[in-house]
This record gives C-alpha cells, sequence and structure tokens, in this order.
C-alpha cells in the first residue's frame, strides 16, 4: 500500500469523495425534501467494502458510513437477535411501504442490556440523527435510558417523539454513564448546530412549551433552528446566539399558549440572515416579536398565516420595514391563503408595496393573499420598480379572482418594466378594459422577462387579441405564452406561438 494511505488526513479526503450524499442540513432546511433511506445504496456498499479491507480503512469508513442515519433501523439492526428481522426481504434497501410500516417491530421484545450495548456500537460516529419518520412502534423496542450520540450535530424529530429531545432523565439509568447524572444529555445538546423539529400537531401543552424553550436555552451552538413557538426568554436566548444563522417558527393549526407579554423588551439579532414563520394560526404573536427585534443581516423573510386582518398586515409590513434590513433583506414571501371564518368577506384590501420600497436589495417578492386581498396601480407598481432595481421575481398574486379591486394598465406595466432589467418572472393583476399601448409604436424591449403571468380584472373576453399579441411579442420578446387561470389568453397566445415560429423560422432562414 502506497505510504500517503497511512496518512489519516489523507485517507479521509479519499473517501470523503466517495460519499457524496448531501448532507441533511442542506436538503431539510425549511424543506419537504424526503431523503429516501438507504437511496444512495452504492455508496453505502462502496464505503461497507473500504471498511472491510483493511485495517486502516475500517474506522474512516465507518465514520462516514455512520455519519448520517435515517430512522431508527440501522442501530437497531446492529442488534444480533434484529438483524434477521429487519433484513429478511434479503435485501437491505426496503421500499417505502416496507420502511415506514415498521411491521418486523410487531411484538418483538424490548433490548437488553448486552443489545443495548449493541445497538450503541456506532452511535458515537452519528452527527446526523433523523428520527422525523420513525414509527412509533420502534421507541417500545429500546429502553427509554439509551440516547447517547456524543458526536450529533444535526437532529431531526418530530413533535410526537419531542420527549426524546426534553426529558432530563433519559440518561440517569444508563449503564455507559451511570455517573453522569441527569445533566449529560444537556451536555451533549450544547455542541447541537442543527435542529428541526417538526410539527406533526401533536404539541398542545403549555409545559411541552416551556419545557422546549427551557431546552433550546442550553443549545448555544445551533446555527439553524426550526421548532414551534417559543417563550419570550428564549426569543431573548436566540437574539444573543452569534452561531445563529436560520430561525423557522412552524407553529402548526393548534392555539399555542400566548408569549407573556410582560417583559418585551428591544432584540436584536445580529447574524439571523433567513426568518421563517410557518403554519401559523394567526400572526399577532409573530408580528408582536417582530415589532421588537432588529434584524440587521436578514436576507430572507416568509410568513405563512392561514388568514391575516387587513389591520394585522399592515402592521406586519410596517414592522418589517422597520426591523433594521433595508440594505440586506433579498428575498420576501408572505402568504395568507385562507378565508378567514372571521374575517369580513370584503375587507379593505392592503397596501404592502409602501411600506416595502426601503428594500433596496430586494430579488424576490411573493405576496399571496385571498382576503384581504392586495392593492396594486400603476403609480404604486412604478414607484416599486423604482425602488428596486435589482428585483428579479415579482409575484403578487390574488388567490380569488372574484373580488379585484385593482390592476395595473398594459401601458402602466410597460412602464415599470422598462425600470427592472432583470426581472424574469412576474405575475400581477392587469386592468385590459382599454388596451392602451400602440400596436405600431416603437417598442422598448425588456429581455429579459421569460415568465409572465396576467390576471385579468376587466373578465372580457380580449377584444383583439392579434393586437395583443403583437404589442407581447413586440415589448417582451422572450416571453413565449402568457399564463393565467381559466382561458382568457388562450387566443393571444395563440397568436403567440405562431409569431414565435415565425421568428424562429425567420432566423433559422436568415443563418
Ligand atoms: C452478555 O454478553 C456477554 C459477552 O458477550 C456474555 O458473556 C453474557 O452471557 C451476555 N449476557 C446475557 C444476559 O446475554
Ligand atoms: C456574528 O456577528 C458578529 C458581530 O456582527 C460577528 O463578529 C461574528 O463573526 C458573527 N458570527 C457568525 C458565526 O457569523
Ligand atoms: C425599542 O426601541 C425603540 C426605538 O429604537 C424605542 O422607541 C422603544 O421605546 C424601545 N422599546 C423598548 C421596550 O425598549
Ligand atoms: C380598468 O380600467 C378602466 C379604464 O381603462 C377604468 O375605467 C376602470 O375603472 C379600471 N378598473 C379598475 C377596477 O381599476
Amino acid at each position: 500500500m502506497h505510504q500517503a494511505l497511512l496518512v489519516p488526513e489523507v485517507l479521509l479526503e479519499i473517501f470523503a469523495y466517495v460519499n457524496t450524499i448531501p448532507p441533511a442540513h442542506t436538503t431539510e432546511i425549511f424543506g419537504h425534501v424526503h431523503i429516501i433511506p438507504w437511496a444512495s445504496a452504492q455508496v453505502t456498499s462502496t464505503l461497507a467494502a473500504l471498511a472491510r479491507t483493511c485495517k486502516i480503512f475500517h474506522e474512516p469508513a465507518m465514520d462516514l458510513l455512520w455519519t448520517e442515519i435515517h430512522g431508527l433501523e440501522p442501530l437497531l439492526g446492529c442488534v444480533a437477535r434484529l438483524h434477521p428481522l429487519i433484513y429478511r426481504r434479503g435485501t437491505s434497501h426496503p421500499t417505502w411501504d416496507e420502511f415506514f410500516s415498521s411491521s418486523w417491530a410487531e411484538g418483538v421484545e424490548p433490548l437488553s442490556a448486552n443489545e443495548t450495548r449493541q445497538f450503541l456500537r456506532h452511535s458515537s460516529r452519528i452527527r446526523t440523527l433523523n428520527i422525523k419518520r420513525t414509527h412509533p412502534r420502534l421507541f417500545y423496542v429500546i429502553p427509554v435510558n439509551v440516547y447517547v450520540f456524543p458526536r450529533l450535530r444535526s437532529l431531526i424529530l418530530s413533535t410526537p417523539f419531542l420527549n426524546l429531545f426534553l426529558s432530563h432523565t433519559l440518561h440517569r439509568r444508563h449503564p455507559l454513564s451511570i455517573d453522569e447524572g441527569p445533566q449529560s444529555f444537556v451536555t451533549r445538546c450544547i455542541a447541537l448546530e442543527h435542529l428541526y423539529i417538526h410539527n406533526d400537531g401533536c404539541y398542545d401543552s403549555a409545559s411541552r412549551l416551556s419545557l422546549l424553550s427551557n431546552r433550546i436555552r442550553r443549545c448555544t451552538r445551533l446555527v439553524t433552528l426550526s421548532c414551534p413557538m417559543l417563550n419570550w426568554e428564549t426569543w431573548k436566548h436566540l437574539s444573543c446566539l452569534p452561531t445563529l444563522l436560520e430561525l423557522e417558527i412552524d407553529q402548526g393549526y393548534d392555539d399555542t399558549p400566548s408569549l407573556s407579554k410582560r417583559d418585551i423588551a428591544n432584540l436584536s439579532f445580529l447574524n439571523i440572515t433567513s426568518l421563517s414563520f410557518r403554519g401559523l394560526s394567526d400572526g399577532a404573536e409573530i408580528i408582536t416579536v417582530i415589532q421588537n427585534s432588529q434584524f440587521p443581516s436578514l436576507k430572507k423573510f416568509k410568513f405563512a398565516a392561514l388568514y391575516l386582518y387587513s389591520e394585522e398586515a399592515e402592521q406586519l409590513f410596517h414592522a418589517l420595514s422597520c426591523c433594521k434590513a433595508c440594505q440586506t433583506l433579498e428575498e420576501i414571501t408572505i402568504c395568507s391563503p385562507d378565508e378567514g371564518d372571521s374575517v369580513p368577506p370584503d375587507s379593505e384590501p392592503v397596501t404592502p408595496v409602501p411600506h416595502l420600497l426601503c428594500f433596496t436589495q430586494l430579488r424576490t417578492l411573493q405576496l399571496w393573499f385571498y382576503n384581504p386581498c392586495i392593492y396594486l396601480d400603476d403609480d404604486i407598481l412604478l414607484q416599486a420598480m423604482s425602488s428596486w432595481p435589482h428585483i428579479r421575481t415579482l409575484d403578487i398574486n390574488y388567490l380569488d379572482d372574484h373580488h379585484s379591486p385593482s390592476g395595473v394598465s398594459l401601458h402602466g406595466l410597460f412602464a415599470a418594466l422598462s425600470l427592472c432589467p432583470q426581472l424574469h418572472t412576474l405575475r400581477i393583476l392587469i386592468n385590459l378594459t382599454t388596451i392602451d399601448v400602440d400596436p405600431d409604436a416603437e417598442p422598448i424591449q425588456h429581455t429579459s422577462l421569460r415568465t409572465l403571468e396576467l390576471l385579468d380584472i376587466s373578465q372580457s373576453q380580449i377584444a383583439d387579441a392579434e393586437a395583443l399579441a403583437r404589442i407581447i411579442s413586440a415589448w417582451l420578446p422572450c416571453v413565449d405564452k402568457v399564463e393565467s387561470i381559466g382561458s382568457t389568453w388562450d387566443e393571444v397566445n395563440k397568436h403567440l406561438k405562431s409569431s414565435t415560429a415565425a421568428t424562429a423560422l425567420y432566423v433559422a432562414g436568415a443563418s
């Protein structure tokens, strides 16, 4: 064997190339990406083969092999009694159904002390543990006190299993750490950098909120955190964490206990770049937090509440504009997709854009509202585009086309487009009652716009589809189709298609 391979760093470097599984924290952040367990079977078997090759390969290959674990089956598979049960299908790559039914665990006796040692054989190698989709039955097989993952950096779980993370006494009776007492788990929690607690609706009581908040306050190296709503003390703790870059609050649709407004203070989250709130049943709590916080490094802001009152929505836009992120914020997504039983059906439209003009670095703005809806006209659009020179995606979507109070004119649209040369995706409401652009006028071409969705508020048939198609293809040469709900644009799109084909023919003929 070449001498170079005796240097552990060199070996690790080489093995790292084999290990091309994307780490959980890049695919799981805020995401709904489902990683198929053992999907990277090829990588796994290569690493396993390397581990068996010779003594010096063993440790580094095994470390990589066990870096990231999904579910508890791989650990349980180390127990001699359970191995044939788990892998009896004759394949180590179970299908989704097999994986989640965990039928093999039916009636299986819990692990003995000896078997617990087998279960933990590789636990110290694990850096990412994803037990979000684990079948609850598996937890009955494992004694409650055996979760020892000293090198764990990322933990992904869901609220039904929250107790695994919360309980202080998990390790008290553990055979391997009898002397470490109840603090041992806490000590380990300090090293956690990525914690994702998916809210699966079992997050019920105030006591769990306060337990979770307490536990999170012991994590002092968090980089990404996704969890249900926290108490104010924990907000304060997080605001002082210089490591924290991404924060997501996933409240679920249950009623969670309110923040105590007692000692709300001005908080400054110096390093947070991404802030996301989803699954909120209403926005009041979070608006309070934003009103009292500064996010001077914020680049991404997402907010999804089931519904917002007009007044709340205006408060939210205002609070956002005051949180010191004017020079940094690049992406804003706010949606409120529900009708809302208690929201009056025709509440005042909201006017977010004037509040958001201060975000000069804005690249993406997505506002999806059902009710209240968003007011937009030519002047506001023009102001927006002159304030956001870097904008690439503008998506002001009405989820209900029945009560649209406003829309820009075609002329207003083209005037605004000339100010944002990088825009490639645009979705807005348009008022086509009159076509106020002369089809024969000299166009100012916009060559970045590719995706155009226009919802026509006049709801009438487009009178002269051919002329409109001619205008669009002249001004927006890269748009070959106008997307929309319904069939309003079908006729125009037909003309656009034939003119695109004609242009292609012409270009082909010329060259
Ligand atoms: C536990 O394992 C040891 C060594 O492998 C063995 O000697 C002992 O009998 C086992 N105990 C039980 C209860 O199986
Ligand atoms: C967090 O912000 C502080 C002050 O702005 C800075 O010194 C530090 O390097 C940042 N930490 C990280 C992890 O980005
Ligand atoms: C928070 O800061 C703002 C301005 O920076 C100030 O007007 C307000 O009174 C402060 N609130 C508290 C509770 O300190
Ligand atoms: C649509 O435009 C026409 C004029 O072109 C105007 O009279 C009408 O009020 C507009 N509709 C709305 C809802 O703004």
